[in-house]
Order: structure tokens, then sequence, then C-alpha cells
């Protein structure tokens, strides 16, 4: 197989395997994601969820299967060139947002930065990212003296800091009230909008799946993509660039994954 594809989709993912001892978590799991999309996935805990996350992130390795990034398949890749996508290509978001406790709500954004060696700027984008979302008034307070709405923007800004693709969120509203998980969820839609970022969300949060693009359900292995999640087309596909994006549907799913079984 050609490893660099013509009209590759952001994010590949084929016929995943993966077993944890002689147990099966994930079952030829297939699904492509594309810029200036919110993906969600639900299903119950232990479904696999976090693990799927796991794999696209690189830091899981599955029996088999492959994960394509533009093209090419990450896990051929080596250690150095593996932590480098992580670190550059893909944000993180986390449902008890991992922030460091000794470090202002500023440093914590900046932190992801100096372990990336093209990083310019740093400290300028970190302003203009607290700017862009809206962060000034709390930049130089710890996170333990934060609300966890709060807490879950500088995570935020924190996954956005290095430009990734590709953002991906772990249950990031599981931990918060109403009212700062639909700030959470318009911040998600305001990036995937204006700054053409990839979310895979993983979520019970309606409000998050209703305002997804594709909504996938995990299940005994399986993955599969549900109905639209009761939008118009109108609203779910407002962001220019994304009238080029492949129309993910039931049909395309399941014959990405015949191509996926071919090879
Ligand atoms: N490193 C691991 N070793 C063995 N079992 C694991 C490991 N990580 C997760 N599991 C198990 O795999 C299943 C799926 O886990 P996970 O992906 O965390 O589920 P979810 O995020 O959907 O709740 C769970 O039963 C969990 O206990
Ligand atoms: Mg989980």
């Amino acid at each position: 197989m050609k490893k660099n594809r013509q009209n590759n989709p952001l994010l590949a993912v084929e016929n995943i395997h993966l077993k944890f001892g002689s147990r099966t978590i994930l079952k030829d799991v297939n699904f492509t994601i594309e810029p200036g999309t919110i993906t969600v996935i639900t299903g119950k805990s232990g479904s696999g969820k976090t693990t799927l996350l796991g794999i696209i992130s690189g830091l899981l390795r599955p029996n088999k299967g492959k994960v394509f990034y533009k093209g090419k398949n990450i896990l051929k890749w080596g250690d150095i060139r593996r932590s480098f996508y992580r670190n550059k290509r893909i944000g993180f978001v986390f449902q008890f947002f991992n922030l460091l406790n000794d470090y202002s709500a500023f440093q914590n954004i900046i932190l992801p930065t100096m372990f990336n060696p093209f990083a310019k700027n740093a400290a300028h984008h970190a302003n203009e990212l607290i700017d862009y979302l809206n962060l000034k008034n709390i930049s130089s307070h710890h996170p333990e003296t934060l609300s966890g709405g709060e807490r879950q923007r500088i995570a935020i800004a924190r996954a956005v800091i290095n430009n990734p693709d590709i953002i991906l969120a772990d249950e990031p509203t599981g931990n918060l009230d109403d009212e700062s998980a639909a700030d959470i969820n318009s911040l998600f839609i305001k990036l995937r909008k204006e700054n053409d970022k990839a979310f895979v969300i993983v979520t019970h949060d309606h409000r998050i799946v209703e305002s997804a693009d594709y909504h996938y359900h995990l299940e005994n292995t399986e993955l599969t993509l549900q109905a639209p999640a009761g939008k118009k087309k109108s609203e779910t596909k407002s962001s220019p660039k994304k009238t080029t994006a492949k129309k993910v549907t039931k049909k395309s799913v399941k014959k990405t994954a015949k191509k996926a079984t071919r090879k």
C-alpha cells in the first residue's frame, strides 16, 4: 500500500482490534475525522472510550489495525516521532482538568510549548489565546482558587496552545454544573468553527451530543455511527472548509470498513 495517499482525511482509524489480556475491548473499529468537525463518542462506563482516545493519540498500541494521520500510519513511527505527534498535533482535555496547582493559569496554559521545539513567541501566543477565550481576569490565578468551569476553560487553552489539529476530550463536562458545561460546549463550537479544529469528545452530555457533527456509540466492542443528532445541516456545516470535508454517513463508514478489510 502507498504510504501517502491522496485526499487523506485528517485522521483515519482502520480495522482496530484491541485486547487487554484475553478480553476484547475493541473489534474492527473504523472512523475518519475531518477538520472543523465535532465527533462525539458515547458508551457505557468500561466500554473502551478512553482506550480508543489512547489509540488515536498514539499512547496505546492496538493488537491490529492502522491509525493514519494525514495518510501516514502513526503506528509505524518510533517513540520520538509519536511523542512529537502527541505534543504538537493533539490537544487533550480531561474530566478532572489535570492542571498543576503550583502554577498560575497562564503558566499552565504555556506549559506544552516548553516541550515543543517549534514553538515561537509562546508568551505572546498564550496572551492572544487568553484574550480569545476570555480568560484575562483569571490568568494570574492558581487553579485551586478557580471554579470547575474556569479550570476547564484553562485546560482547553492549554490543549490548543501548540495549535493542534485534533482535540481529544474525555468527559470534559463530567465534573461541571449545567451552566459551566454549556459554557464549555460553546467554547468547543467556537474553536471548531473559527479555527477549523477537529474535536473527538467522549461524553454523556446531551448538549454536546446534539451539537456534534457525528455521533458514534461504543458497545460490546463495536463502534457504530448513530443517526444525525437532530441538528439541521445548515447549523452543523457552517464552517466554509467543511463543505470540502467528506461526509460521513453509515454507507461511507461501511465502505471504509470494507476497504480496510481488503488491505
Ligand atoms: N491498561 C489496562 N489494562 C487492563 N485493562 C484495562 C486497561 N485500561 C483499561 N482497562 C479496562 O478496559 C475496559 C475499558 O476501559 P476504558 O477505555 O477506560 O473504558 P471507558 O473509558 O469507556 O469507561 C475497562 O474494563 C477497563 O477496566
Ligand atoms: Mg473513560
